[in-house]
C-alpha cells in the first residue's frame, strides 16, 4: 500500500478516527481506501488476547494460551537467548491468532521493593533491564510482529497511577529511567512505545513532546508509533501535537473530533495528524505484508519451554550444608497451599488465561517418599491452627520439609502498591514451626518482588522462584531434585527491611507528587553506597558446583574514552556437577567531581560449564560504561581519571579487579565570572594561563615580612582551604585598591573570549 497517497486521500475526518481504538483492542478500519483494522493484545508474559468482552484489568476472559514465566523471574535468568526465545514464542502466538502487536515488554525500574507491579518489571539495574527486555523485543519482533514496550516513563508505582506526577532530575532519568527504553529504541528497533499514565516532571507523559517527540524520535530516532496506555490521554490535541499518534481504547470518537476542530480551528497542523496516521499504518503494513495466520502455535511445546525456562530463573539464595539437591527416595514433607495450586503470574493486564498450570504436587506424582500438608490458606493472614499443626506432624516425620510460600495475589497486583515487605503471617509462623521441628528445612518462594524474611536463620535453604509461569511446579521439582543445576541471580536486592530502601522516605509521594529524591542511588547503588547490610545483594545466586575465577586482563591500562576496552576474564567449573555461571561486570568511578554509585553493572554472560572446564568470557566496554550524564553538556560525560573494572559474583562478592585511566575527550564548557572560585579556576588551563601571570606579579609586590609574624590562629590547611574556596572578586576586596571591579571584569571577558 502507498501509505502517503492512501492518506492524501482520506478526509480529516477519516484521519483524525485512526487516531484512536476502535474498541479495546482494535484499530479503525477505512474500508473505502482497504485500510484494515488491525488488533493488539497484551503480554508480556504470553498472549491475553480477548475475543468477547474487553479490559485492561484482567477481569473478563481470554483466549486459552500459555503463561510464560513472568520478567522478575525472567531478569532473573540473566539470559539474553532465553529472552529473546520467550519473545519468539510470543510472537508465534500472536502470529497464528493474528494479532498486530503485544503490549510489552514492561520495563520501568524497580524503584522500590512497594510497586504493584514489580513482578511484570525486570530490574533495579537500567543495563540488566535494558539487555534483556530488548532480547525480548528482538525475539517477539523477529516473527514479524510488533512489540509496545511499556511504561514510558518513570511509572514505577501504582499509587495514584493515573495522576501522579513522577519529579525526577535529568540525570536519573538519563541513567536510571530512560536506558531500558532507549535500548528498545535503538538497538530492539521496538515498532511501538507505550506512554505511561503518569505525568512526568509536570506533564502528562501522554502530551509530552521534549519525551515522545524531542528525545524519543529526535535523540534516538524512534520510527514507529506512541501508543497510549490505555485511557492515558487528559488533553488529545496536545497530545497529537506531543507526538502521541494512537489512542487506545477509544473515546468513542469524541477526541477524534476534538482533533478534526483543532486543525479547523487553526490550533493544530494537519501535518501532525498526517504524521500520526503515516506512522500507525507503516507499522501495521509491516506486520499484514508479513501475516502468517498458519503459524503453528504448539501450546504443548511452549509448555516444556515454559518449564525449562522458569528452572533456568530460579535462584536459589542458601543452601547450608547442602541440603539441596533433594536425592530420589529421601522423605521429603512437602508444604504449602502453593506447592498445590502455585503462584505463577500477576494480576491485572497481564493475565494469562492459562491452557494448563502444572504445581509442584503434579510434578512429583509418582516419587517416592513425599507427603503433603496444606500448612496455611491464602485467604487472611492468621495462623490455621489445626493447619500448622498437620504440617509439622508430617516435617517430624520426614528426612527434610520443602515449604513452597511466598505472597498471595493479594498481596500485590496491578494497580495499587504493596504497603510493607512481609509474608503473611500465617505463611512466617508456618516456617518457624516447621523449621522447629525439622532442621532440614528448605523454603521455596513465589512472589513477584521481595520479602522480608525474619526465620532466616532457621532454616537451610531458600530458592527463590519468583513468578515462573504456568510450568513453575515442574521447573521447581527440577532444581530442586537437581535435574537443573539452579543458575538465577537476584536482578535487584532483597533489604533486611523495607525501611533501608532508598525511597522509603518518599515513594508514593504526597499527593500526586512523588520526588525521586534518591535520584541515582536506586537498588545496589544506593546500599553498597552506604555500605549497608542487605538480606541479599543484587546479582547473588548460588549454584550446586562452584566456580573459580582467575586471570583478569585488560586489553589496556590507559584509553581515550573513544576507545573501547577488552575485558577478560578465565572462569572454572570447580566442582563436580554441570553449572551456569554468571559473570558480572561492574564499573566504578574512582575518583569522581559528580556523586556516583561505588559501582555499577556494565556487562554479564552467562556460560554453561562442565566439571573441571574453563572458558575465557570476554567483554567490550565502550564509553558508556564509564560515563555518566552530564547536565551542563547535555551529553554523556566521562571525568578523565582512574576507573575500577570489578568481576563479581554479586555485587558484594568482587572476586577480581583491575584498574584502567580513561581519559576525556570532551571538554566541558566552564563559563568563568567574578564569583568563580579559585578551586575550580585551577581547574581551567584557559583561566589558569591568564590568572597565573597576574597572581605572580601580585605576589612579587607583597613584602615578605609580614609572613615571619607566626599567626598560630591561621593554620596552612585553613589557609589554603580559604584560597580554594575564594571567588575571584575578592581580589578586587583585598588588593587595597589596586584593582578594581572593572579591571577584573576585564580579565574575566578576557578569559571567557580568549
Ligand atoms: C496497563 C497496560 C496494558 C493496558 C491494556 C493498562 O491498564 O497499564 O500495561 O497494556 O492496560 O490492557
Amino acid at each position: 500500500m502507498d501509505i502517503k497517497k492512501v492518506i492524501s486521500e482520506m478526509t480529516l475526518e477519516e484521519k483524525c478516527s485512526l487516531l484512536s481504538g476502535q474498541d479495546f483492542w482494535h484499530t479503525k478500519a477505512v474500508e473505502r481506501l482497504g485500510v484494515p483494522a488491525v488488533m493488539v493484545s497484551d503480554g508480556p508474559h504470553g498472549l491475553r488476547k480477548q475475543d468477547l468482552k474487553g479490559d485492561h484489568l484482567g477481569i473478563n476472559d481470554s483466549i486459552k494460551a500459555v503463561c510464560l514465566p513472568t520478567a522478575c523471574a525472567t531478569a532473573a535468568s540473566f539470559d539474553r537467548d532465553m529472552l529473546y526465545q520467550l519473545g519468539e514464542a510470543i510472537g508465534d502466538a500472536c502470529q497464528h491468532e493474528e494479532v498486530a502487536v503485544n503490549l510489552g515488554p514492561a520495563v520501568n525500574i524497580k524503584r522500590s521493593p512497594l510497586c504493584g507491579r514489580n513482578f511484570e518489571y525486570f530490574s533495579e539495574d537500567p543495563y540488566l533491564a535494558a539487555e534483556l527486555s530488548t532480547s525480548q523485543i528482538l525475539g517477539t519482533q523477529s516473527r514479524n510482529v510488533g512489540v509496545s514496550v511499556k511504561h514510558f516513563a518513570a511509572n514505577s508505582q501504582e499509587h495514584r497511577r493515573m495522576s501522579s506526577d513522577s519529579v525526577v532530575d535529568e540525570r536519573t532519568l538519563r541513567e536510571i529511567y530512560y536506558p531500558a527504553f532507549e535500548s528498545a529504541v535503538k538497538k530492539g528497533k521496538a515498532w511501538t512505545v507505550m506512554c505511561s499514565y503518569n505525568r512526568l516532571n509536570g506533564e502528562f507523559a501522554s502530551q509530552h513532546r521534549g519525551l515522545l517527540t524531542d528525545l524519543l524520535r529526535g535523540e534516538w530516532g524512534f520510527d514507529g508509533y506512541v501508543v497510549s496506555d490505555w485511557g492515558a490521554v487528559s488533553d488529545r490535541v496536545k497530545g497529537v501535537h506531543a507526538g502521541l499518534d494512537l489512542e487506545m481504547p477509544s473515546s468513542g470518537g469524541s477526541n477524534d473530533l476534538r482533533v478534526v476542530q483543532a486543525v479547523r480551528d487553526g490550533r493544530l497542523d494537519e501535518k501532525d495528524v498526517d504524521l500520526a496516521v503515516e506512522r500507525i499504518l507503516t507499522v501495521h503494513q509491516r506486520y499484514l505484508d508479513n501475516k502468517k495466520p498458519d503459524t503453528v502455535w504448539d501450546k504443548e511445546a511452549q509448555h516444556q519451554l515454559a518449564r525449562k525456562m522458569a528452572a533456568e530463573c530460579m535462584v536459589l539464595l542458601k543452601n547450608e550444608d547442602s541440603v539441596l539437591p533433594l536425592q530420589q527416595g529421601e522423605t521429603v514433607a512437602v508444604i504449602g497451599k502453593f506447592a498445590k495450586t502455585p503462584r505463577f503470574q500477576g494480576g491485572g493486564s497481564s493475565h494469562i488465561n492459562c491452557f494448563k498450570v502444572e504445581s509442584l504436587l503434579d510434578a512429583l506424582e509418582g516419587v517416592p517418599g513425599i507427603t503433603y500438608a496444606q500448612g496455611y490458606d491464602i485467604q487472611g493472614e492468621e495462623p490455621d491452627e489445626s493447619l500448622i499443626a498437620q504440617a509439622v506432624d508430617a516435617a517430624s516425620k520426614a528426612g527434610k520439609a520443602v515449604i513452597v510460600a511466598g505472597l498471595p495475589d493479594s498481596f500485590e497486583s496491578e494497580g495499587y502498591d504493596r504497603t510493607h515487605m512481609r509474608m503473611p503471617r500465617c505463611q512466617v509462623e508456618l516456617i518457624q514451626r516447621v523449621a522447629a521441628v525439622n532442621p532440614n528445612t528448605i523454603v521455596v518462594l513465589y512472589n513477584g518482588s521481595p520479602v522480608e524474611m525474619p526465620w532466616i536463620g532457621q532454616v537451610k535453604a531458600v530458592v527463590e522462584g519468583y513468578l515462573g509461569g504456568q510450568a513453575v511446579g515442574g521447573a521447581t521439582k527440577d532444581v530442586l531434585f537437581g535435574d537443573v543445576n539452579p543458575c538465577g541471580r537476584l536482578p535487584e536486592s532483597f533489604p533486611l527491611k523495607l525501611e533501608h530502601n532508598p525511597s522509603y522516605l518518599s515513594y508514593g509521594g504526597e499527593g500526586n507528587t512523588a520526588v525521586y529524591n534518591e535520584g541515582v542511588f536506586v537498588g545496589y547503588r544506593y546500599y553498597d553506597k552506604k555500605a549497608m547490610d542487605v538480606l541479599f545483594p543484587f546479582g547473588h545466586g548460588l549454584s550446586y558446583t562452584t566456580f573459580a575465577y582467575s586471570n583478569l586482563r585488560l586489553s589496556a591500562d590507559s584509553i581515550q574514552d573513544t576507545d573501547a576496552l577488552t575485558v577478560q576474564v578465565d572462569v572454572t567449573n570447580t566442582g563436580s556437577l554441570a553449572g551456569k555461571e554468571v559473570v558480572q561486570l561492574y564499573v566504578g568511578d574512582v575518583e569522581s567531581s559528580v556523586f556516583r554509585p561505588v559501582r555499577e553493572l556494565k556487562g554479564f554472560e552467562k556460560i554453561a560449564l562442565e566439571p573441571g572446564q574453563t572458558k575465557t568470557v570476554t567483554f567490550t566496554l565502550s564509553k558508556r560504561a564509564f560515563a555518566y550524564w552530564n547536565v551542563q553538556l547535555s551529553d554523556w560525560h566521562v571525568e578523565t581519571g582512574l576507573f575500577r573494572i570489578e568481576i563479581g559474583r554479586s555485587s558484594r562478592d568482587i572476586v577480581l579487579s583491575a584498574d584502567v585511566t580513561v581519559e576525556s575527550t570532551a571538554t566541558v564548557p566552564m563559563e568563568v565570572s567574578v564569583n568563580s572560585i579559585f578551586m575550580d579556576l585551577r581547574k581551567n588551563p584557559k583561566a589558569m594561563a591568564v590568572l597565573e601571570p597576574l597572581m605572580r606579579a601580585a605576589n612579587a609586590g607583597t613584602s615578605d615580612s609580614d609572613s615571619d609574624v607566626a599567626n598560630e590562629a591561621i593554620t596552612a590547611d585553613m589557609a589554603e582551604a580559604m584560597m580554594r574556596y575564594s571567588p575571584l572578586r575578592s581580589a578586587v576586596s583585598f588588593s587595597d585598591g589596586k584593582l578594581t571591579y572593572d579591571q577584573l571584569q576585564a580579565i574575566v571577558d578576557q578569559i571567557n573570549n580568549g
